[in-house]
């Protein structure tokens, strides 16, 4: 799936890890739905998914990222990073996660709050556009809200799912799941299920399916395995 890669790339590029060191990078296994061209006429209103990302290395001497979120036609991305950096910025435990709500684009680097999140707790992320054409994306932990980001995005074509890593990482030691993964397009297009995909790298997802003519699309498990960010 090398146009997939090579765009996650392209993300990689604008996003906050792109200010280490580019040596010893690697882009690990990754799933997306959705078009990345700016022709598309696709237009997602709406996600919500819970996403488990299980137990982080017990040491890490790089910078390991996982991240799901969306991507528009003029390269935005609107995403929660799950991150471990050494020093975290949230404090926590050395198998604590770094979590926050995170924008990249033109309008440059922001982010909601930070917090340490045990990756066995599931955490619930939604992602949704706003009547003032706005998106809000809020992190829900145990029914409390841990982050959150209001911004202005262009229009969302693409859903995806990768991890990154920096600088001689530590893998990722545990898998990471999404369930319930449920897609909200603007305008129904029954043919949106065929545009998910994997990478080669051993992620595996559930068929998409729709009850509304392609208005709604549900993807029950997402699984990117783990130790992939070597691959
Ligand atoms: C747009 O709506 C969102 C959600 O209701 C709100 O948080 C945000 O402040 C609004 N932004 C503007 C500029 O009105
Ligand atoms: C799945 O997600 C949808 C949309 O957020 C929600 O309405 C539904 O209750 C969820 N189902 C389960 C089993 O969690």
């Amino acid at each position: 799936m090398r146009g997939l890669t090579t765009t996650f790339i392209t993300a990689a590029l604008f996003s906050p890890v792109a200010r280490a060191a580019l040596n010893a990078y690697a882009f690990g296994s990754a799933f997306s739905i959705g078009e990345f061209s700016p022709s598309s006429s696709l237009d997602i209103i709406k996600v919500t998914t819970t996403f488990t990302p299980g137990s982080p290395p017990t040491t890490q001497k790089g910078e390991l990222y996982v991240w799901p979120g969306l991507m528009t036609t003029n390269d935005e991305f609107l995403y929660t990073a799950v991150q471990q950096l050494s020093p975290s910025a949230c404090g926590g435990t050395a198998t604590d996660w770094c979590l926050t709500a995170q924008y990249v684009g033109a309008a440059g680097l922001l982010s909601g709050s930070y917090a340490a999140i045990d990756g066995t707790v599931p955490v619930t992320l939604e992602f949704t556009q706003n009547a003032n054409n706005t998106w809000t994306h809020t992190v829900i932990m145990k029914g409390a809200v841990i982050s959150q980001l209001v911004q202005p995005i262009g229009r969302p074509t693409t859903f995806g799912i990768a991890n990154e890593c920096f600088d001689e990482c530590a893998t990722t030691t545990s898998s990471q799941k999404y369930t319930n993964t449920t897609i909200v397009l603007g305008t129904a297009t029954s043919t949106f299920g065929e545009t998910a995909l994997a990478s080669d790298a051993g992620t595996t997802f559930s068929t998409p399916t729709t009850s509304d003519g392609g208005k709604t699309w549900q993807i029950a498990t997402i699984t990117v395995p783990k130790g992939t960010s070597q691959d």
